[in-house]
């Protein structure tokens, strides 16, 4: 998604720029811009495609040495990723300069309003009409001109201005797209994200819907959208820049991937104690959890298959009634919510517009929202009632690994907590499985030695076109993450099917040497998949069988078959999902593509 940045200093502003664009690189885009104050005037430079033609470009045309400006990568939305689209847009004839993330409703009414006024538009964005709408009501102040554009729009926007009669200064202001300001010495830093400024300072504000920020070098002020002054904390930065970075593996994926023990180690063991769960951030009461009528659980992409995995994990440890939906979906079919009901959020970035929506709306109809959020302070985490975060770390390929292993073990936790509070856990269970829980991290790293015999797997799977993943239960759940995996980073067309609806049609499909991977871990459902396994290999399939446990007689029905250690069923999709993500990674590398930043899609997606 859109990533922003901003400098005022004594420094040369353009490299910080481009060393925090790069650090956005993770949310994906298309496009890339500066503008620099300049010998009197905003001096704008942009480009569509990578950072690295950005720097091309920049390195052909004079030199921006100024110590004042703005930055940003597009991910197209309003009009084709071109030259013309990318940000910075300019207003009033360069009076005014901008950078906008997030989608502007009104932006045709609006447009034909600016255009009857005079206004000549150069480019297909809503973030254009922004430019010219601040134009429009800039007479010598930023404030009031800003406070006017946000009564003004309808929408997401984070924005940040530049005037070129003001070279000392930029306005920002945000509404439900992330925005932080970073406090240096002598200098301010403006960012969608914190480790785009971690280099400079540890010291950031993080901005709030309707707050605007006017930086100068030596000073920052907040205000609201009535223009009052408000004083914010600052939020010291803890964590280091360094687990941003790739650490010596090849992609972000991989490391990712091998870094899932500690995430989900980090998320389990400070809520276990003496062989029971704790979970503080939960501030439901015993009373409250045994008055659930039904869990919601909204979410998008990987963190849906989560919420797969738990309606099935709810349901069978703490009896208490589960619907997953896809927030997109949820937001919009007037879910009927009940006093007593929760609702809960799986997001990584916590900054998933459908995600967000999902939440205002469970909010709106009074359900106790609870978020399981990577990102600290997103804005999903701002507004849920309880946060539970993931300890993963940041992540940074678009395909996510330790997250999701991380929001697995917040659902075992939950779900733990959730049936000791009904009565459906005794204190020797919860004791036993705590145990279970602490050994997972130890189980998923025995997996990770997979990794020869998976990209030995890519190899002779790397041409095919189709690919089937079948399970049951929450081997289902899992076979779609699984699929998922696959389809984003090889771009090899999958399907995943619960096994035993194979037969209803989409069992047509397979052919003589299609890949069908097989989850077949739960070993109450393994004589029903076995049985969809024979069906797909008398019509020809390539299967390859991911059992737990001897399973001798599933030989002769693979071609492959991927040995998971036996735990208990709940925990299962951890390990599952490991020789999956390893499948999907080695495929894409055979297949030579972008591994950690697929084409076409963003690690945050924030519009709808
Ligand atoms: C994007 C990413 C997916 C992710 C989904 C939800 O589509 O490409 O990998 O699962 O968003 O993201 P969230 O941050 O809400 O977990």
């Amino acid at each position: 998604m859109c990533g922003i940045v901003g400098y005022i200093g004594e420094s040369s502003a353009s490299p910080m720029l481009l060393d925090g664009l790069k650090k956005l690189e993770y949310r994906g885009y298309d496009s890339a811009g500066l503008a620099v104050y300049q010998n009197g005037g905003v001096k704008v430079v942009k480009t569509k495609g990578r950072i690295a033609d950005l720097e091309q470009k920049l390195a052909s045309s004079a030199a921006l040495t100024g110590t004042v400006g703005i930055g940003h990568t597009r991910w197209a939305t309003h009009g084709a990723p071109t030259d013309a689209n990318a940000h910075p847009h300019t207003g009033g004839g360069g009076r005014v300069t901008l950078v906008h993330n997030g989608i502007i409703e009104n932006y045709i009414e609006l447009k034909s309003m600016l255009e009857t006024a005079g206004c000549c538009f150069v480019s297909e964005t809503d973030t254009e009409v922004l430019a010219h709408l601040f134009d429009y009501y800039y007479k010598g102040d930023l404030l009031t001109a800003m406070r006017k554009v946000m009564r003004t729009v309808r929408g997401s926007y984070a924005v940040a201005v530049l005037a070129a009669d003001k070279p000392d200064r930029i306005i920002a202001a945000k509404k439900d797209s992330p925005l932080i300001v970073g406090r240096g010495d002598g200098e301010h830093f403006l960012a969608s994200d914190i480790p785009a400024v971690l280099k400079y300072t540890r010291e950031c504000y993080l901005l709030e819907d309707g707050e605007i920020a006017l930086l100068q070098r030596n000073a920052v002020a907040f205000f609201d959208k009535d223009g009052t002054p408000l004083h914010k904390e600052i939020y010291r930065v803890t964590w280091d820049a360094q687990a941003a970075e790739k650490g010596g593996y090849a992609h972000f994926m991989k490391k990712e991937i091998a870094e899932q023990p500690k995430a989900v180690r980090d998320t389990l063991s400070p809520r276990i104690a003496d062989g029971k769960i704790i979970i503080p951030e939960l501030h439901l009461t015993e009373e409250e959890i045994r008055a659930i009528g039904k869990i919601h659980i909204v979410a998008c992409g990987s963190a849906w298959h989560v919420g797969m995995a738990a309606k099935y994990i709810f349901e069978s440890a703490a009896g208490i009634s589960c619907e997953t939906d896809l927030a997109s979906e949820f937001r919009y079919r007037n879910p009927i919510i009940r006093a007593g009901d929760i609702c809960l959020v799986i997001s990584q970035s916590g900054e998933t517009a459908d995600t967000l929506a999902a939440l205002r709306e469970a909010k709106r109809k009074g359900a106790h929202t609870v978020s399981v959020v990577n990102v600290v302070a997103s804005t999903i985490a701002r507004e849920s009632d309880d946060v539970i975060y993931t300890m993963a770390g940041p992540e940074i390929a678009v395909a996510t690994t330790k997250a999701f292993s991380a929001q697995l073990a917040v659902i075992y936790l939950l779900a733990l907590h959730f049936a000791k509070a009904v009565g459906r856990l005794s204190d020797e269970a919860e004791s036993g499985l705590c145990t279970q829980l602490l050994q997972l991290p130890d189980a998923i790293a025995s997996l990770l030695m997979l990794e020869k015999d998976l990209a030995a797997l890519a190899k002779q799977f790397a041409a095919a076109k189709n690919v089937f993943f079948i399970g049951r239960g929450l081997d289902y759940a899992i076979s779609l993450e699984g699929s998922l995996k696959l389809k984003e980073i090889s771009y090899i067309h999958s399907e995943a099917y619960a096994a035993g609806e194979l037969k209803h049609g989409t069992i047509s499909l397979i052919e003589p040497g299609t890949p069908v991977i097989a989850v077949a871990t739960d070993e109450s459902l393994f004589e029903k998949t076995l049985g969809n396994i024979k069906e797909v290999r008398a019509r020809g399939a390539n299967v390859v069988a991911l059992v737990s446990g001897e399973h001798k007689e599933v030989q002769e029905f693979a071609d492959f078959v991927i040995h998971v250690p036996q735990a208990n069923t709940m925990l299962m999709p951890s390990l599952n999902v490991i020789p999956l993500q390893l499948f999907a990674y080695y495929m894409a590398l055979e297949r030579g593509c972008d591994v950690d930043k697929p084409r076409n899609l963003a690690k945050s997606v924030t519009v709808e």
